[in-house]
């Protein structure tokens, strides 16, 4: 049976968080005289600590209720302090399966906690063993999985899912950062009737403001508390929550024609790469992005370089394998110039 309170670090089950100003007064004032602020300018107050407008926006589009939603200075923010809230530095441990996105591992070591990594199959598909004696290991407080998966680009089976939260005792966390380049129902819609998971999403792909850092975190109404009690009281800044919010609204008027955009261009560029002799494979993808293996992995990164075209090398994969992230049709051009004229 999971419980969230025993997931919860024993020295912060006590904590009593900081409390600023805007926590204590909620509504319009006349004058406020509460925060030590400037009293002029346009970005002189706080921002709202909990993004109440913001998270309104996003309750009423994706159908949750606003206090089982989280944001973050981006995602990286939410699964920094998903580790910090569950994890005792130097005690416990996380699992990953790898490859995946570089995050988990690089904040767990951070807060000194160790990554359990398990193998993924060939389809990049988790391999789940509940009979191996590390999966019960009360050490694991976290599970991340990300799908589609960066840096493979594919779904993972639901069927796969259910597994993990069927057999793992801590927090299953999917990281859902490129769900909506898929045809696939986000897992939030299975919130209510697991307490054991946790979804993560992000305005930085599909809703294109990676540089305003809104990271999004859905889950249990506790796990929502715990997360606002430790986390630094003005994460937000005005700037961002504007930024999102103007987004929200613009995108309920063109729904879903960036990202249908995006995937077009995506089998586009697949196909295109497909026609090419110094292309050795092309992963399936379910995300903004392909992963490919080709001839002479080092060299063609280089070119691409010198030709003002930058991708990114995924070692991890083979010394080969190349992640490209779907640009316009013009940059997609640019680079299928420059590779054909590399095969020649
Ligand atoms: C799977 C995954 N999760 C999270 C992130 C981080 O996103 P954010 O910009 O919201 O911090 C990325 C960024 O590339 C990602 O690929």
């Amino acid at each position: 049976m999971f419980e969230i309170n025993k997931l919860i670090r024993p020295s912060l089950r006590d904590l009593k968080p900081y409390s600023s100003a805007r926590d204590e007064y909620e509504g319009e004032a006349e004058v406020y005289l509460d925060a030590n602020e400037n009293p002029e300018g346009n970005y002189n107050r706080y921002p709202d600590p909990l993004q109440r407008s913001l998270k309104n926006q996003i309750a009423n589009r994706v159908q949750i209720s606003s206090n089982q939603i989280f944001i973050g200075n981006g995602s990286d923010e939410v699964i920094d302090l998903l580790i910090r809230l569950c994890c005792v530095p130097g005690q416990d441990q996380i699992i990953t399966f790898v490859p995946t996105y570089g995050m988990y591992k690089v904040s767990a070591k951070i807060n000194d906690i160790e990554v359990l990594e398990l193998p993924m199959d060939e389809n990049f598909q988790p391999i789940v063993n509940a009979d191996n004696p590390e999966w019960n290991n009360p050490k694991n407080k976290l599970l991340f999985l990300c799908s589609p998966n960066n840096p493979t680009g594919n779904l993972v089976k639901d069927s796969l899912v259910e597994d993990l939260l069927s057999t793992f005792k801590g927090l299953v966390v999917i990281d859902e950062a490129y769900i909506q380049f898929t045809k696939e129902n986000s897992l939030i819609n299975c919130l209510n009737k697991h307490n054991n998971l946790f979804v993560i999403q992000t305005f930085s792909k599909s809703l294109g403001l990676a540089g305003a850092r809104i990271g999004m975190g859905f889950g249990s109404v506790e796990m929502i508390d715990w997360l606002n009690k430790i986390k630094p009281p003005y994460n937000v800044s005005v700037l961002n929550q504007e930024a999102a919010l103007k987004k929200m609204l613009e995108s309920q008027e063109n729904a879903s024609s960036e990202v249908d955009r995006i995937v077009q261009n995506r089998k586009e560029l697949e196909v295109q790469l497909g026609g090419l002799k110094n292309i050795i494979k092309i992963y399936k993808s379910d995300a903004n992005f392909l992963l490919v293996e080709v001839l002479e992995g080092e060299k063609m990164y280089n070119e691409l370089l010198r030709n003002g075209i930058v991708v990114r090398k995924r070692k991890e994969i083979s010394a080969n394998a190349l992640r490209v992230t779907v640009g316009t049709k013009e940059e997609n051009r640019k680079l299928i110039n420059v590779i054909s004229s590399l095969a020649v």
